[in-house]
């Protein structure tokens, strides 16, 4: 059983361990938010976290990256268990994105990418505004490896943009940019293609695939469960805070359970989704009736006018769009509204935090959060 050298396998049962987080709890007062949750990624993995809203996947993040102290339970990260402050575990190697874009607005493309490179930066912030000696040096590394991550996500031609001028989805890849730039060895993604049209979920697959084939090994949450089957070597379901089933897509997708977990919140791809559209077209074949064109046979047969009949079919069938009610809203200004409700402050500094700087965790633990998923 003791595996000997397999740095370069990508094959799930040989390869080192990357992330192991064992019996993580998390609770808020009288809540357990999480419990109990087993989970690893090993190298040149991509694994999937689901579960319906509300489940506890943004606070089993939250735990893995320092934000939030788990009540019970241990992470480790390559063997270290970690301490749960989130520049350390920056450091230790962990990246992540968050579930709403969290960008500096007016700052450009470039700089947004560089502030994620600050941890691998010897030169500390001060040094950087005293422009010290070496500072010069180490700025142009920087920016030599800041323009090589746009390169690899596609936005070197917008280096100069505003970051809040960006597209929706060139925002979310821009974060993913920014937390590739403190060389992480672990990429956490909270729903990246929240939002995002088809074009642009199937360009951040690419894109994931594209990270993992570097050597980075990925954990993603998302609702898009295309998407997740799709992308994931392994994929667990979590539904009130427990690990519901962990398993190869086939499997997890094949159980009742995760499929009744998912009942009442459909989501893209979901077994009955093209009965649903189905119905939804021959409604929309059928046409519903509208009140200029009242029905010619009920109003010639009928002597006295017989409104029932024409104002029920007149009723505008609303063709309920089976579409994804889990897809985020695209409106950032929504999203971030939304992520203030959390309590946190969205400035610069705050941001920083997420990459770089120390963040006080019991700020975020005291918070009641509607975490973006009231979309
Ligand atoms: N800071 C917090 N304080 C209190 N309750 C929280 C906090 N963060 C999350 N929760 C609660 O924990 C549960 C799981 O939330 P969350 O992890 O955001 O779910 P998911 O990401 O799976 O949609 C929810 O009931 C949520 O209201
Ligand atoms: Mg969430």
């Amino acid at each position: 059983m003791t595996t000997t050298t397999t740095t370069t396998t990508t094959t799930a049962h040989t390869a080192a361990t990357v992330l192991d987080a064992s019996g993580v709890t998390m609770r808020f007062g009288g809540l357990t938010a999480v419990r109990s949750v087993d989970l690893t990624v090993r190298e040149g993995e991509i694994v999937g976290l689901i579960g319906p809203n509300g489940a506890g996947k943004t606070t089993f993040f939250n735990c893995l990256t320092g934000l939030y102290v788990p009540t019970e339970g241990k992470v480790s990260y390559k063997g270290t268990v970690l301490p749960p402050k989130p520049h350390l575990v920056t450091k230790a190697g962990i990246a992540r994105t968050f579930q709403n874009i969290r960008l500096f607005a007016n700052m450009t493309v470039l700089e947004n990418v560089l502030v994620g490179r600050h941890t691998r930066t010897k030169e500390g912030l001060w040094s950087a505004l005293l422009r010290g000696p070496g500072f010069k040096k180490a700025e142009a590394a920087s920016h030599e490896r800041a323009m090589e991550l746009l390169e690899f996500i596609g936005l070197e031609h917008k280096a100069d943009h505003l970051a809040r001028n960006l597209p929706y989805g060139e925002q979310r890849k821009l974060e993913i940019a920014r937390a590739l730039a403190s060389d992480p060895g672990l990429l956490l993604l909270d729903e990246p293609t929240a939002g995002m049209n088809p074009q642009e979920t199937r360009a951040a697959e690419e894109l994931i695939f594209a990270i993992r084939d570097k050597g980075v090994a990925v954990l993603v949450i998302e609702h898009d469960m295309r998407f997740i089957f799709n992308l994931c070597d392994r994929v667990a379901c979590l539904v009130q805070g427990q690990k519901l089933i962990e398993g190869t897509p086939a499997v997890v997708q094949g159980d009742e359970r995760v499929v009744a977990a998912y009942l009442g919140t459909p989501f893209e791809g979901e077994p009955g989704t093209a009965e649903a559209a189905e119905v939804a077209a021959a409604e929309a074949a059928a046409g519903p009736v509208s009140e200029a064109q009242a029905p010619s046979g009920a109003a010639d047969a009928a002597d006295p006018p017989a409104p029932a009949a024409p104002a029920d079919a007149a009723d505008p069938v609303d063709p309920a769009d089976p579409a994804d009610p889990a897809d985020g809203d695209p409106v950032t200004a929504a999203a971030d509204a939304a992520e203030d409700a959390t309590g946190r402050v969205d400035t610069a500094a705050e941001a920083a935090d997420t990459t770089t700087a120390d963040t006080d965790p019991s700020a975020d633990a005291h918070s009641t959060t509607t975490e973006g998923d009231s979309k």
